[in-house]
């Protein structure tokens, strides 16, 4: 959800302001995708690398974060909405870590849609952490070096039995991953979207889905065989 900042600073509006308008729209890309039956959004809320930013503003997100899930909770429980988290919550401030993990387990059984918050999370941390899970597991004897495969792997990913991403957008017009979903996204295809995430809304994420649609994902195999083809001599 990139692009508050410069969406503010365009306005002459302070930053948290513009982290306040993009959360709006969160909400109602969260009704869009339930309207549309996609399974899964992923949203990159806070990285690993924000900490580093001034703390006025890092205590800034998480008090909206805080304050977005207490007024939203509702709407997301009717809309049977399951809310999960990746990245490591444990250094998360109290007042934001607590009510997130009792959206968090409220939520479980719903079933329409899988929001998952990428909170304090970078895909580069998450494969240091796996790889820790695979060692701790083979000095255990719970598992052998042979066993060790890419489904070993994955299953002690922060984002173990979810789905990869088919589609990854960016917005405000910048092509870079930023230590997001490096390995699940090995497939994905990227949507660059030009609007800062204050103006991403219901509009844009059909044009982002319309782009994906017209892309042939082939998965390593040739275009011939992705469409039924009979292979060439
Ligand atoms: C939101 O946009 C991303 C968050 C960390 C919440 P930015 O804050 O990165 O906005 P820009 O890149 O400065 O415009
Ligand atoms: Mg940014």
């Amino acid at each position: 959800m990139d692009g508050n900042g410069r969406w503010a600073a365009a306005r002459g509006l302070p930053r948290l302001e513009g982290h306040r308008r993009g959360a709006e729209r969160l909400f109602e890309i969260i009704d869009a995708c339930v309207d549309l039956g996609i399974g899964t959004l992923t949203v990159f809320a806070f990285s690993a690398e924000n900490w580093k930013r001034p703390p006025a503003e890092v205590s800034g997100l998480f008090k909206l974060g805080e304050w977005l899930l207490r007024a939203h909770l509702a709407r997301l429980d009717k809309r049977n909405v399951r809310l999960k988290v990746i990245g490591d919550v444990t250094s998360l401030p109290d007042f934001a870590r607590t009510p997130l993990e009792e959206a968090i387990a409220a939520s479980k059984d719903n079933t329409t849609l899988d929001l998952v918050v990428a909170l304090n999370y970078g895909a580069r941390q998450e494969a240091v952490e796996a790889a820790r899970r695979i060692a701790r597991d083979v000095a255990s004897g719970a598992l052998q070096t042979e066993q060790i495969d890419w489904r070993a792997f994955e299953s002690r990913l922060d984002t173990a039995g979810l789905p990869d991403p088919d589609l990854i957008i960016r917005t405000s017009g910048e092509f870079r991953l930023s230590n997001f979903l490096l390995l699940q996204s090995a497939y994905a295809e990227i949507h660059i979207a030009p609007e800062y995430w204050p103006d991403f809304g219901k509009e844009q994420l059909e044009a982002a889905l319309s782009d994906y649609r017209r892309r042939e994902r082939r998965f390593g195999l040739t275009g011939a065989q992705v469409q039924g083809a009979p292979p060439s001599p």
